[in-house]
């Protein structure tokens, strides 16, 4: 069966899963206020530093009493800093769905060397039993599974009495999804995804419970000066209110607060999140009416709103041996690109082969749409080709 190929193309064709879309109406022009060539350490940088905090707990709906630090190494560099100083006393519960909470799990395991570390994990499109999370243990986790389109539902499973502390990865969800601070003690992300920011900066914010274990607990391992957040026990406060343990882009800082007060202006943390929603929602719709294609996340309740994931359930093409789909997906998403009509929405390495659309609120619904109609054109060439070729 031909499709024709569509009249329009998406006006921003950009659905990467990191680093995101810029907001709409995006230009270089909006960072000219930013601090360039001047000291961070001076008051004009300090006084941007402290203002990406600030708006970064206005958005987000961040409790009083949690700290909020900004690091270096992006998300990554969030999480380490975190598991680093303060894993250790107690046992681990590690819980991965998907290739970057393995990737914690490593961490802990062969790094770390830690012993007592429980593992709860699933396959791609699922999610362990959470409840099986003990309490007395510190639990890290991945809010969203990026490579997997699979979330957390809620974080009813975490107990409010717990004993350990509770390290969240949010960086694809925070934004688009609604965190429950009170159940979270440490949470990082990074600038580039649902704000669509830059990259190579992280957020580190810590609850007073979390603090706590930080001045209370040395690892036994050494740290480097940049995962060092405490100085002769003592909490170094000034990470928290934007002396950063080394120098900053004070241009990513203006794009940062660029994006924050966007978010502002579209509704704050739920006109976020319901952009995200009518994102995804423009490709559940399709999924609906689209045989050949389904979501590797079957449960709508862990279904993510920002890397929606896809798989393609056609038969002539799930009949064939794995490399042959991974190929079928990928001339699917050369296709579109080459057109100009769509990028990077193809899968993560590591994941099933199939789609991974970032539906964050700085996408466009009506952009959304028209991805879906070059999808249709695509599936259609890509599979008419693969019968011309066999
Ligand atoms: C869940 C998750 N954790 C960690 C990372 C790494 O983020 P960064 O490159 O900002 O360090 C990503 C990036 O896609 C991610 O999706």
């Amino acid at each position: 069966m031909t499709v024709a190929k569509p009249a329009s193309r998406p006006d921003v064709p950009h659905f990467s899963s990191g680093p995101c879309a810029k907001r709409p109406g995006w230009t270089p022009q909006n960072l000219k206020d930013a601090a360039l060539g001047r000291s961070h350490r001076a008051k004009i940088g300090k006084t941007r530093l402290k203002l990406a905090i600030d708006l970064t707990r206005e958005v987000l709906e961040i409790p009083a009493d949690y700290r909020i630090g900004i690091v270096p190494a992006s998300d990554t560099g969030a999480v380490e800093m975190a598991l680093w100083s303060l894993l250790g006393p107690r046992p681990v519960t590690a819980i991965a769905w998907e290739s970057f909470g393995e990737g914690w799990i490593t961490d802990v395991v062969k790094q770390l060397k830690l012993k007592d570390v429980a593992k709860l994990t699933a396959g791609y499109g699922e999610i362990p039993d959470l409840a099986k999370a003990d309490p007395a243990s510190d639990i890290i986790f991945t809010w969203n599974g990026t490579t997997s389109g699979v979330r957390v539902p809620n974080a009813d499973w975490i107990s409010a009495t717990r004993e350990g502390l509770t390290i969240c990865d949010a960086t694809s969800a925070a934004f688009a999804q609604p965190l429950d601070w009170a159940k979270l003690d440490v949470v990082t992300f990074s600038w580039q995804k649902a704000l669509g920011g830059e990259a190579a900066h992280g957020m580190l914010i810590v609850s007073p419970r979390a603090v706590a274990r930080l001045e209370s607990y040395t690892p036994p391992w050494p740290l480097p000066k940049i995962f060092r957040m405490t100085k002769g026990g003592k909490l170094i406060e000034g990470i928290f209110t934007g002396e950063t343990i080394n120098t900053p882009s004070m241009l990513c800082v203006e794009d940062y607060l660029d994006a924050l007060n966007w978010a502002k202006s579209v509704g704050g943390l739920n006109g976020m999140i319901a952009r995200a929603d009518a994102n995804a929602k423009v490709l559940s719709d399709w999924v609906a009416k689209t045989p050949w294609i389904d979501f590797l996340a079957l449960d709508p309740a862990i279904r993510s709103n920002t890397s929606v994931c896809l798989k393609v359930v056609d038969s002539a093409i799930t009949s064939l041996p794995s490399e042959a789909q991974a190929d079928f997906a990928k001339k699917l998403v050369a296709a579109i690109e080459k057109e100009g009509a769509g990028y990077d929405f193809g899968y993560y390495r590591d994941a099933p082969p199939g789609l991974r659309i970032w539906c964050g609120a700085t996408v466009e619904a009506s952009n959304v749409a028209l991805l879906t109609q070059w999808i249709d054109w695509a599936f259609a060439e890509t599979k008419a080709s693969l019968a011309k070729a066999a």
